[in-house]
């Protein structure tokens, strides 16, 4: 068994998939505290497989997180639980730092203790798993070259500063106890099951459903974009092949201003979905209050995994962003799902001022 936190989550969901899509691999423990951003209609297909195991929990629980590993003796833990909104985090931060580092010094700390009692060809071949972001090294300029695994830490939000300091703790166990940790720091992602909190679901539901699509800023903020199965194929060939106490970089040579990935998705509606009046969606886009210490560029020098693991990603932006839209288009149930009475109160407060 593999422990995955945070898998149901928009990439843990995806991981989880994708994991139990082939049938050689083995089962799947997820532990996910479903918060707002946790939907478990996301893994309605792996629920009746056998290998499937869901256990809610936070990975801030000592004595849960202790159990789960006696119980299930997994052989690997792969941590994608975390608060990801960066908006979020600017408005209340301590749900952050509380599972983002808190939660993670706790997932380490009773990881290593079930990890130094195993026999040794188990302890060998135990795996800590940090999944991580690009917002850690902090914001470029134009013609800066993109983030490589050696770039000084300079985080600027509520949450890149606790996913810095996460990084520093699994770090830390690898240095201090031999802890065998692997971390990823990958770009912006986007594809099916993302929450409409993101910049790209957010504006491709917007824009069905007659809503403006708000551009924080003058739009020209670049993100580096990778469509979600290439970070998970990314993730299992680090699980696989990384070398112990090493970061990957993970990104889909995709930069992107905002302004322009909103304008594709508009392209792409007005070709799939047509609008009964022959107007196109991007007359819909507003530009709006931008957001507090907004980070002006991220881009990620992918080619260490490319060079020493062999990864590449298959998707390219213009790709990716078409089947992005189709999954939206056929998936009203899941989005009805998710857009509960939270997430309208969201909404709401976020862009009462825009
Ligand atoms: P998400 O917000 O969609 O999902 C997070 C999941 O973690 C949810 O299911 C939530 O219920 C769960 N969770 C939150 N707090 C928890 C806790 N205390 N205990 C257990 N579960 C908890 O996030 P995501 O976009 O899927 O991101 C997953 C990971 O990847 C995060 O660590 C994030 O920092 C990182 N990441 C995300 C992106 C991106 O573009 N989305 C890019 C790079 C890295
Ligand atoms: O870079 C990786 C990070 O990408 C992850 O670590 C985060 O978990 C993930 O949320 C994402 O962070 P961003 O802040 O880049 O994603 P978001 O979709 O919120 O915003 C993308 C860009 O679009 C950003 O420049 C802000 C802008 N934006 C966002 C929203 C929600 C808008 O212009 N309008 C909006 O309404």
């Amino acid at each position: 068994m593999i422990l995955v936190t945070g898998g149901a989550g928009f990439i843990g969901g995806n991981f989880v998939l994708d994991w139990l899509g082939n049938p050689k691999n083995d089962g799947v423990i997820n532990l996910d505290a479903l918060t707002y951003a946790g939907n478990l209609s996301t893994l309605k297909e792996v629920e009746q497989d056998p290998r499937y195991q869901f256990i809610q929990g936070d990975i801030a629980e000592r004595h849960q997180v202790q159990d789960i590993f006696q119980k299930y003796q997994p052989t690997a833990v792969i941590n994608f639980a975390a608060e990801s909104h960066v908006d979020r985090s600017i408005t209340g931060p301590g749900a952050f730092i509380q599972t983002n580092i808190v939660g993670t010094f706790n997932l380490l700390d009773c990881a290593k203790s079930y990890w130094s009692q195993l026999d040794p060809d188990k302890k060998s071949a135990f795996r800590f798993l940090h999944v991580s972001t690009d917002e850690v090294y902090g914001t470029l300029g134009p013609k800066d070259p993109p983030f490589k695994e050696t770039n000084p830490y300079e985080p600027n939000s509520p949450y890149s500063a606790s996913k810095a300091a996460s990084d520093h703790l699994v770090r830390a166990w690898f240095h201090t106890y031999d802890f065998p940790v692997l971390t990823t720091n990958c770009s912006n992602n986007y594809g099916p099951y993302h929450f409409p909190e993101k910049l790209i679901p957010l504006c491709i539901l917007n824009a069905l459903n007659g809503k403006s699509l708000p551009i924080y800023g003058d739009g020209q903020q670049v993100r580096d974009w990778l469509f979600v199965k290439d970070h998970c194929a990314a993730i299992r060939t680090v699980l696989e092949k990384g070398k112990l106490g090493e970061t990957y970089n993970i990104g889909g040579w995709n930069e992107k201003a905002n302004i322009d990935v909103v304008k594709q998705i508009c392209a792409i509606l007005d070709e799939l979905r047509p609008k009964e009046d022959g107007h196109s969606y991007a007359e819909q886009i507003t530009f709006v209050t931008d957001r507090p210490g907004h980070d002006r560029r991220y881009a990620i020098d992918a080619s260490k995994i490319e060079r020493d693991l062999g990864w590449r990603p298959i998707e390219t932006f213009e790709s990716g962003i078409k089947k992005t839209v189709q999954w939206y288009l056929e998936n009203p149930e899941w989005v009805e799902g998710v857009t509960s009475g939270k997430y309208r109160e969201w909404i709401a407060n976020q862009y009462q001022q825009s």
